[in-house]
């Protein structure tokens, strides 16, 4: 067996089943592209402040490359004797190039690598994740301009509520999708700090230049404390935060979506490329990728609390505990990111029943509160009058605008010939005219504008 890399002071090899128990190379490897960038950056600066020779980082930067390429070409054989990526690729490095790689670890340590990596990875992870929202983004807007004018019932408690057009409801998905994003890049500034150089928790003697390896890792600063540098993991509980709101607002998405589909809703049919069938029940089809998307959202919510769980309670500095932050971490990207895709990919392949939606709105008093407003008294007493007459309308069995004016006027004399102006899911959406209403108006603005922002050609 290979002596450890931290072997010096131990006489007996660690058995199998704890190797086996505390390897991370399975999972970490992962990270290998930001070990490198890391490691590099290190070298350099160890070579500036005069602590190995020019030469020595030449022979590390070199070989790291060929390291990158090997790992990339799937040449490279990671070892779990070699525990995470941290010891391959240093170990690798020392079988590749010799003496100079056994300087590359001065005044680091494990601990602040790996959050250095780490934190490389969530950045660019975040990166992605952003770009696959304004995909979704896009793909909502597209929908929301190929369904113009389209009016859907709006509801509260599932029930029916008021009109509102389809636009109006697709945008309120694009503004949720935006603070999401939002909240990403402010975890993104945030966690956009340098820990290289807090060494294993204090710090080190050696004349390094935190700044500059900050610096040729794009982050801001350096972190300021050592402790706090290899201790804390909020940066990823924030992390993992927003993505479990975003998965909330999926998982909404996904539960309309599914309902939509349903016989009894019929609002939409999703095409058969983002459907799937039964084994049993010929006539099936189902909306799937839309219910993953709702059952999936727990696994996010899952990784989040398995990570504050992980955090709890433990002292500062590092524990090896937390080299379980990042199996979950791992897991809530590529969930999340999936489940961004697929409702883009869902959102591109629905077409909506206009004739089943049209039929379904003269149902459930949608401009019931548009008549109480056209009545222009105090409205306790207008709620009053409108309700009396839902309540005839429901002994005759019909709508609103099929009461006649004397019908009307018997309830109230406030009612007038122009009353038939607000009768009518069509008419009541004209009335909207507040900010951010559904009128047609400020829905034709609200679009507008996500138009112009997300780029999207409006012809
Ligand atoms: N694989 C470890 C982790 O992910 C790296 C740090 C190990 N540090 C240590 N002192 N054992 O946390």
């Amino acid at each position: 067996k290979e002596t450890k890399l931290w072997g010096g002071r131990f006489e007996d090899s660690v058995t199998d089943i704890v190797e086996k128990f505390t390897e991370s190379i399975s999972f970490d490897k992962q990270l290998y592209k930001h070990d490198i960038m890391g490691s590099k950056a290190h070298a350099s600066m160890l070579a500036e402040q005069g602590l190995i020779s020019f030469s020595d980082r030449d022979s590390i930067l070199k070989g790291l490359d060929e390291i990158e390429r090997r790992i990339e070409a799937g040449e490279f054989v990671w070892r779990t004797d070699r525990e995470d990526v941290h010891m391959n690729i240093e170990a690798a490095l020392t079988d590749l190039v010799g003496e100079p790689a056994k300087k590359l670890h001065t005044a680091r340590s494990r601990n602040d690598q790996v959050l250095t990596d780490f934190r490389l990875w969530c950045r660019d992870a975040i990166d992605r994740i952003i770009s696959s929202i304004r995909h979704l983004q896009v793909a909502l807007v597209k929908l929301a301009l190929n369904n113009e004018g389209l009016i859907i019932p709006g509801y509260t408690h599932l029930q029916r509520a008021q009109p509102v057009l389809l636009q109006h409801l697709l945008l309120a998905y694009v503004e949720q999708l935006d603070r999401d994003a939002g909240r990403l890049l402010d975890c993104r500034a945030r966690l956009n700090f340098c820990p290289l150089g807090a060494c294993a928790l204090a710090g080190t003697g050696l004349p390094i230049d935190r700044f500059m390896t900050s610096e040729a890792l794009g982050f801001t600063a350096p972190m300021r404390n050592s402790i706090d540098a290899v201790s804390d993991r909020d940066f990823v509980l924030e992390f993992l935060s927003a993505n479990s709101i975003i998965a909330v607002h999926l998982s909404r998405i996904g539960e309309e979506w599914v309902l939509w589909a349903s016989e009894e809703f019929g609002f939409i049919t999703p095409s058969d490329s983002v459907s799937t069938g039964s084994s049993i029940m010929p006539q099936k089809k189902n909306p799937d990728p839309m219910e993953l998307v709702r059952g999936k959202s727990g696994r996010v919510i899952g990784d989040l609390v398995t990570l504050l769980t992980l955090c709890k309670g433990l002292p500062l500095a590092y524990n090896r505990d937390l080299q379980e932050d990042k199996e979950p971490t791992f897991d809530s990207v590529k969930t999340i990111t999936g489940m961004l895709e697929v409702s883009a990919e869902f959102a591109q392949n629905i077409t909506f029943n206009y004739k089943r939606i049209q039929k379904a709105l003269p149902a459930g008093y949608l401009d019931a509160t548009t008549l109480a407003d056209y009545l222009g008294i105090p409205f306790r007493t207008s709620h009053d009058i409108v309700g009396r007459s839902v309540a005839l309308c429901v002994s005759k069995n019909c709508q609103l605008q099929d009461l006649s004016l004397e019908d009307m006027r018997n309830l109230s004399p406030v009612f007038d010939n122009d009353v038939y102006e607000f009768l009518g899911v069509e008419n009541a959406v004209k009335k909207f005219s507040s900010y951010g209403s559904t009128g047609f108006a400020c829905v034709a603005d609200q679009l507008d504008d996500w138009a112009a922002k997300l780029e999207i050609n409006k012809s």
